[in-house]
């Protein structure tokens, strides 16, 4: 197949990309914001600098394409909550966009990359597919409004769309404003590792290769129309991810800092995958405890790539966010 993957000069996508371009003919669309890197891709890997709501270059992009896989978003909850215009537009109008194009240039299939925050936040058991969907920061309800939109688009139009609906990812060449890279890094360079509130949110964490194997078998043999979720093998509390990465980095818990809670913060996720295990055959193949450790090493021997996010927007972000510099 030709496909066109947005917004994989990011984590997942680049992932994503690794995994199927011995496969597949690649083209990469993003608009490389602050979290894209050319370098996170392949290479070999064709990519057009552009955004998905430009609809004259999606056109001309979708000519001869069997799929698109949808990765182009902007990921971080905290700066949709100190702006979330981006959001809306990257999220709504870039996802109406393209599905303007899978109908007009006839493109075979369409897979929407989203997340289990659409779902909101859950006490006890799991959200499934049929959960009603009830988001609660401005990027889940962005997030939640792509995916409405897929799900009329299909409804209406009947073009082969699906939703992959993953669970917090974390692995190789994830920007540092999320907990596990940035916890990590800080550990690495002896400086304190932030936790909001009292560290006992839970989040279902999720490989970014299991993730991506998850994306693969959906766009290939997912139901048009339906959603699947991805959830990772493991739920733990944050503050028990925080301590692991001390024991993995050889610090000591004095480096943990609770500082001030995140406004509107989910209090747990999860996510029931039975439909993409009994449908499709998917499992994830890589525990927390495996994945954290390897992770750890690939941030520790990874310096060339870290260390120009370390000196650029990233250390402002970071002064803006938590009120002091990086060490
Ligand atoms: P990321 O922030 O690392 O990468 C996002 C990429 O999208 C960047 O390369 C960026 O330049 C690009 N982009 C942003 N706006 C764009 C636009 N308007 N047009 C074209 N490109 C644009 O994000 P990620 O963590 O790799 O997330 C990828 C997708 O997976 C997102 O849709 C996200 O909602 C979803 N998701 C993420 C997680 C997670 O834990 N990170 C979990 C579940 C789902
Ligand atoms: O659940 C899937 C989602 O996971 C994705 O859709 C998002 O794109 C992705 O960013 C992620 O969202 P979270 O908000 O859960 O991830 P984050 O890494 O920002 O935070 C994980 C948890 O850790 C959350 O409870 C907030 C907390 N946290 C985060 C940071 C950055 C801290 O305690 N301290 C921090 O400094």
């Amino acid at each position: 197949m030709r496909l066109l993957v947005t917004g994989a000069a990011g984590f997942i996508g680049s992932t994503y990309v690794r995994l199927v371009k011995d496969e597949h003919e690649v083209v990469v669309l993003d608009k490389l914001t602050y979290a894209g890197r050319r370098e996170n891709l392949p290479d070999g890997v064709e990519l057009v600098v552009g955004a998905i709501e430009d609809r004259e270059l999606v056109l001309q992009l979708t000519e001869g394409v069997d799929a698109i896989v949808n990765f182009a978003a902007e990921s971080h909850v905290d700066r949709s909550i100190a702006d979330q215009n981006a959001f809306a537009r990257t999220h709504v109008i870039g996802t109406s966009v393209l599905l303007d194009a899978v109908r007009q240039r006839g493109v075979g299939r369409y897979l929407q990359v989203s997340t289990d925050e659409v779902y909101g936040s859950i006490e006890e058991g799991s959200f499934t597919e049929t959960s009603p969907l009830d988001p609660s920061s401005p990027y889940s309800a962005t997030k939640a409004g792509g995916d409405l939109l897929v799900s009329a688009y299909a409804h209406t139009h009947g073009v082969e769309a699906v939703i992959c609906r993953g669970s917090n990812n974390y692995g190789p060449r994830q920007y540092p404003e999320k907990l596990i890279p940035l916890c990590v890094l800080n550990a690495l360079h002896g400086d304190t590792l932030p936790v909001y509130g009292d560290g006992r949110q839970v989040r279902n964490w999720l490989y970014v290769e299991d993730f991506c194997r998850g994306i693969n078998v959906v766009l290939e043999r997912g139901r048009p129309g339906e959603a699947y979720n991805v959830g990772g093998p493991d739920e733990c509390e944050n503050i028990e991810v925080v301590q692991r990465i001390i024991e993995l980095t050889g610090g000591d818990e004095s480096l943990i800092e609770y500082v001030e809670d995140r406004p509107g913060h989910d209090r747990r996720y999860s996510l029931a995958s039975d439909k993409i295990r009994a449908e499709l055959g998917w499992e994830a193949q890589v525990g927390f405890d495996d994945g954290v450790a390897r992770t750890v090493d690939w941030y520790r021997d990874n310096e060339p790539w870290w260390e120009p996010i370390r000196s650029g927007e990233y250390r402002e972000y970071y002064e803006r966010q938590y009120g002091r510099s990086l060490l």
